[in-house]
């Protein structure tokens, strides 16, 4: 049986850290990190995950503003919003969650986020910083962040020799998680729908990170034995078991097969998911102690 990553556990340390930063940011300047988070119509789904970030944010003692707009907030009126945001001096991350309703353009409204407050590192700047193998300079998306500390928790901080596959190549995961597995010396194989032999190509892989968001696809035999398997898939499927009506939530790996190859696994809930909040406070704080000039600590 895999040694099973307890995400909360980690995240709790990277948030006792994060809060530690944050009260000497407010000490030696007077000012707290500021967070504001933007999130336009009504899906349950992500209000859920805008107030997880909108509590943890207060948590860590910084300033913490929630947009909430409308469904039918006009492009025009959201891209004043983020303009308004980038000049204020009290607000170092902005977010905007996704996705947006169907009439908005997500992709200038991200762009349009200056670069040093864009905490969800999606802007070209800090993609391109990932790809070009500055870690230091700029911010790296949350989720793949949060992956990455498990990997090195794991296996160190030198993946020399190990084969990594990523499934799945989303901007706000697979392309960030396989570059930050690259820089750290790992061979990576970043596999998507239009792989051949998927169960085959992951069987090489001493990292297997999924990222695909189809429930428990990944079975024992696509596992190499000894491996570390990280899932990052969140599905919620029909438990009839737990009553009529009822559902729960999985990832995109078959977790207890799985759990019986693999060396490492992490399980969903309680996974990846507590990790990717984490890494959003530890990206303001940063973003935080930049705009004042002081060095932020190494998450
Ligand atoms: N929706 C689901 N995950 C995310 C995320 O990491 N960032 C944003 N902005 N929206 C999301």
């Amino acid at each position: 049986m895999a040694k099973v990553i307890d995400g909360k556990a980690v995240a709790a340390g990277v948030v006792e850290q994060v809060t530690a930063a944050s009260n000497a940011l407010e000490a030696q300047t007077g000012a707290r990190p500021g967070l504001a988070v933007i999130i336009v119509g009504d899906d349950p789904a992500s209000h859920v995950y805008v107030s997880s970030k909108s509590r943890m944010a207060k948590q860590c003692g910084f300033k913490s503003v929630q947009h909430t707009l409308p469904a039918e907030t006009t492009q025009g009126q959201l891209e004043a919003l983020v303009a308004s945001l980038n000049a204020d001096p009290e607000i170092h991350g902005i977010l905007v969650q996704l996705p947006l309703p169907g009439h908005l353009d997500a992709d200038p409204v991200i762009q349009s986020i200056r670069p040093e407050k864009d905490v969800d590192g999606l802007n070209i700047v800090n993609a391109g910083k990932l790809m070009t193998g500055d870690l230091e300079g700029g911010l790296i998306s949350c989720t793949p962040a949060g992956a990455m500390l498990f990997v090195r928790q794991t296996h160190g901080p030198d993946l020399s020799g190990l084969n990594a596959v990523v499934i799945g190549r989303s901007n706000l995961f697979g392309k960030p998680m396989s570059a930050l597995l690259l820089a750290a010396n790992a061979t990576v194989t970043t596999a998507h729908s239009r792989t051949r032999d998927l169960p085959g190509v992951c069987r090489n892989a001493d990292i297997l990170v999924a990222a695909v968001g189809r429930p428990q696809m990944v079975k024992a035999d696509w596992v190499k034995p000894g491996a570390t398997v990280i899932d990052v898939g969140i599905n919620r499927i029909d438990a009839p078991e737990r009553g009529e009506g009822k559902t729960r939530l999985v990832g995109d790996v078959a977790f207890d097969e799985c759990a019986e190859v693999a060396a490492v696994i992490t399980p969903v809930p309680g996974g990846v998911g507590p990790m990717t909040i984490a890494m959003l406070m530890a990206n303001t704080v940063t973003a935080a102690m930049r705009a004042h000039g002081l060095k932020p600590p190494a998450f």
